[in-house]
C-alpha cells in the first residue's frame, strides 16, 4: 500500500522536482521530512513553491540531505511571493482511496470514567500512528456520543466522528463488508485481508477484566445490521498471548504489515512492551521445566540459555526473565549444570509426572562440585 510520502514523492517527480528545501523552521528538527511536509500540505498549512534563490538546505526525495534546491515547502501565506507548484488541492486530488480504520465505541457505556479517559487517549494515539504512513483522516470513531467529544483532546476536526453505529457509517460509504480485529477469531489476519475497505478495532479498554469476549459482540451487532464481518486475530507464533492489546498498538501492527510488508511476528515484536512479552514468557517457560527431587524437596529447573532464545522474539530484558522465573518459582541453571544434574539423578514417575530424583549423598556431592 502506498503511503502519503510515496504519493507526495511521485507528485514531485512528475513535476520534475528532485529535491526540496523548506522555508519554515519546523523542518530543522530531525523528522521524516517528506511525510511531515505532505501532512502540512494536505492540512492546508503550506504548499510547494519555486523559489528564485537556491535554499540553503534541501533534501532529495529519499530524505537525504543535499546542497540546496530551487523548490521549497513554505507556509501558504507565501503564495503571493512565490510561484506555487503543488497546492493542497493538488496533493489531495492525488490521494488514493485508503481504507477506513474504525474504532468502534459500541461498548462505551461499559467503561469507568478512568477507562473512558484511556480510551480517548488511545484514539488520539491511533491518529498519530496513522499519520506516520497516511494522513490520519482515515481514522473514524463510531458510536461517538457527546461525552466522547468532550473527553477527547485530539483533533476532532481531522478525524471522522460518527454518532451512529458502525454499520450505518459503512453503508453510507457504500461498504457492506469489513474486517474486525478480534482476539477471539478463528482465522489469523493475512495478506488477502488487506484489500478490505474497512478495518474495525473494538474501542475497548479492559483494566478490570470485566469486558472479556466483548469484541465478538461488535461482530454480532454489525451482522444484525446487514454487514458481512470477517473476524481476524493477530497472533505471535500462533498464540494471541504476547500480542499487545491496546487499540493504537493493534493499529500499528496492522499498518506495519500492510505498508511495510513485515511478517506478523516481526510487527508484533515492534509494538510489544516487556509487560506483554512477560505474559507470553509465563506461558512458555513452564513447558521447559525439569522437575528434580532432592532429598524429598521439589525444584523446577529451566536452562538459563532459554533467555537467548526467547529474547529473539519476545521483547524481554534479563530482569523480565528473572521476574518471571521468580513468579513461577523456577530456577535457571546453565545447560552444563543441568547435564551434570541429569547424570547424578534417575527418572521416576510420581502422580503421573516425571521427576529426576537425586539422593542426599549425591546432592551433597553436587553442592561440593558447585
Ligand atoms: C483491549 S482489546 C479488548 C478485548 C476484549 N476484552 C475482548 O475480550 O474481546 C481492544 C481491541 O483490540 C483489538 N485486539 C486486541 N488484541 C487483539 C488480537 N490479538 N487480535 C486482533 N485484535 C485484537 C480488538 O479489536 C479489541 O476489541
Amino acid at each position: 500500500m502506498k503511503t502519503l510520502r510515496d504519493v507526495f514523492r511521485e507528485a514531485l517527480r512528475d513535476m520534475g522536482v528532485e529535491s526540496l528545501g523548506a522555508l519554515s523552521k519546523r523542518f530543522r528538527k530531525p523528522m521524516d521530512k517528506l511525510q511531515e511536509m505532505a501532512l502540512e500540505i494536505i492540512n492546508g498549512k503550506g504548499a510547494v513553491f519555486r523559489v528564485p534563490e537556491r535554499t540553503l538546505v534541501a533534501w532529495d526525495l529519499e530524505g537525504n540531505r543535499v546542497e540546496g534546491s530551487y523548490y521549497a515547502y513554505a507556509p501558504l501565506c507565501m503564495k503571493d511571493k512565490f510561484e506555487m507548484v503543488l497546492s493542497p488541492e493538488g496533493l489531495l486530488s492525488k490521494l488514493p482511496e485508503w481504507p477506513y480504520f474504525i474504532i468502534d465505541l459500541y461498548h462505551w457505556d461499559r467503561h469507568s470514567q478512568r477507562e473512558k479517559g484511556r480510551l480517548c487517549l488511545q484514539v488520539n494515539q491511533s491518529y498519530s500512528v496513522l499519520r506516520r504512513y497516511l494522513t490520519g483522516r482515515e481514522l473514524t470513531v463510531t458510536w461517538a456520543n457527546d461525552e466522547f467529544r468532550r473527553m477527547f483532546h485530539g483533533p476532532l476536526e481531522r478525524i471522522t466522528v460518527h454518532e451512529g453505529p458502525t454499520a450505518e457509517f459503512l453503508k453510507e460509504n457504500g461498504i457492506n463488508e469489513a474486517i474486525l480485529l478480534d482476539p477471539w477469531a478463528e482465522k489469523v489476519l493475512s495478506r488477502e485481508d488487506f484489500n478490505a475497505k474497512a478495518f474495525i478495532i473494538g474501542g475497548i479498554v479492559d483494566t478490570g477484566g470485566t469486558k472479556r469476549k466483548t469484541t465478538p459482540k461488535i461482530a454480532e451487532e454489525m451482522e444484525g445490521a446487514g454487514i458481512q464481518v470477517h473476524r481476524r486475530k493477530i497472533t505471535l507464533k500462533g498464540d494471541v498471548i504476547g500480542v499487545p492489546d491496546r487499540i493504537n498498538r493493534i493499529l500499528g501492527i496492522v499498518l506495519t504489515m500492510m505498508v511495510e510488508g513485515k511478517p506478523m511476528d516481526e510487527a508484533v515484536y515492534e509494538f510489544q512492551e516487556p509487560r506483554h512479552a512477560r505474559w507470553r514468557l509465563r506461558k512458555e517457560l513452564p513447558k521447559h521445566a525439569i522437575r528434580y527431587r532432592v532429598d524429598g524437596k521439589l525444584y523446577r529447573v529451566v536452562e538459563k540459555e532459554l533467555f537467548d532464545y526467547y529474547s529473539g522474539w519476545l521483547k524481554i530484558r534479563p530482569e523480565d526473565f528473572t521476574k518471571v522465573l521468580r513468579e513461577l518459582n523456577l530456577i535457571a541453571l546453565e545447560q552444563r549444570r543441568i547435564h551434570h544434574l541429569n547424570k547424578i539423578s534417575s527418572p521416576r514417575i510420581m502422580h503421573g509426572k516425571v521427576y529426576r530424583v537425586i539422593l542426599l549423598k549425591k546432592a551433597a556431592m553436587l553442592c561440593y562440585n558447585c
